[in-house]
């Protein structure tokens, strides 16, 4: 293999080391930062997301707290709820975990998040502002991909970004955040004519369509980073990306592995909103790295 492996497990390692040492700063001043979750309906991948996400604020001193509602509940009933911990001075970050049964409006209930608590980044408040170029809280997807590239110390500015997927969630987002970091930034999608055509250009390709393969190194610049945000499940159950690995890793300088890259990044960035949010509630100012 000739790329270096952009290890999120290593990365997201160092993340919760510093976080570490921020939240005990807060918890001098007798502050704990706070995480809320709510889960709706019985979806067992959620449940385990969830799990992750309470493990790693155990691990860094984060307290966190999950509610569950059952699928066939209110969106009146979310909105109590979120009204409740939007006023809860011990919590700092709220999640709705999705996706939401079909009768709930995801569009609607992620609105009810005070966007000072909006740790996932999801309020249109918090999305708008990353368009007007001052992010306050971002997704943590896009978030861990800025920050991945960092660690990898991979230039930015003046470069040529590719993002292949165009969801509001990670794609839109992180070709914002490129964006504000001076990059050339072109936003495929999985209908793109002529996908090679931008892949062939691309110093950083972002992959995020849930396309196992989509992407083969033929495709890829030869010395590329090379970012897989794809999880896809395969028949024989194991997880694969929207990269071939096998062949992109002997054409890019950097790549991600699947599992185990940016997916570790997500949580740990998860963390960092709510740590984030916690300062600001004191008037400590945070600027955000990706700006
Ligand atoms: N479902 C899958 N990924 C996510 C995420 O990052 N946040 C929330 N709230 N739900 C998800």
């Amino acid at each position: 293999m000739a790329a270096i492996l952009l290890d999120g497990a290593a990365i997201a390692q160092d993340v919760y080391a510093q976080l570490h040492e921020r939240i005990q700063r807060l918890h001098v001043r007798g502050i704990q930062p706070g995480l809320a979750a709510i889960l709706i309906g019985e979806n067992s991948a959620s449940r385990i997301y969830l799990k992750n996400k309470a493990r790693a604020c155990a691990r860094v001193g984060v307290h966190s707290e999950m509610f569950e509602f059952p699928a066939d509940c209110s969106e009146h009933e979310i909105f109590s709820k979120l009204q409740a911990l939007n006023a809860d001075s011990r919590i700092h970050g709220i999640l709705v975990q999705l996706p939401l049964p079909a009768h709930l409006r995801s569009e609607r209930i992620l609105q009810a998040i005070t966007p000072a608590k909006d740790v996932d980044g999801f309020n249109w408040v918090n999305l708008g502002a990353m368009v007007a170029g001052h992010t306050l809280l971002a997704p943590c997807t896009p978030l861990g991909v800025m920050t991945m590239l960092d660690y990898a110390r991979s230039p930015i500015e003046g470069r040529n970004a590719v993002v292949i997927g165009r969801s509001a969630l990670v794609g839109k987002p992180l070709a914002l955040m490129l964006i504000a970091r001076g990059a050339t930034v072109s936003v495929c999608n999985s209908k793109t004519t002529d996908l090679r055509q931008y892949t062939s250009i691309a110093d950083i390709l972002a992959v995020a369509v849930g396309r196992p393969g989509l992407i083969d190194g033929s495709m890829i610049k030869p010395g590329a980073v090379v970012i897989d945000i794809g999880i896809n499940r395969m028949p024989d159950g194991k997880l694969a990306g929207d990269v071939d690995f096998a062949s992109a890793s002997q054409v890019a300088s950097r790549i991600t592995p699947v599992p185990g890259g940016v997916g570790r990044m997500t949580v740990a960035m998860l963390l960092a909103n709510t740590v984030t949010a916690a300062e600001r509630s004191l008037g400590i100012e945070v600027p955000y790295p990706a700006q």
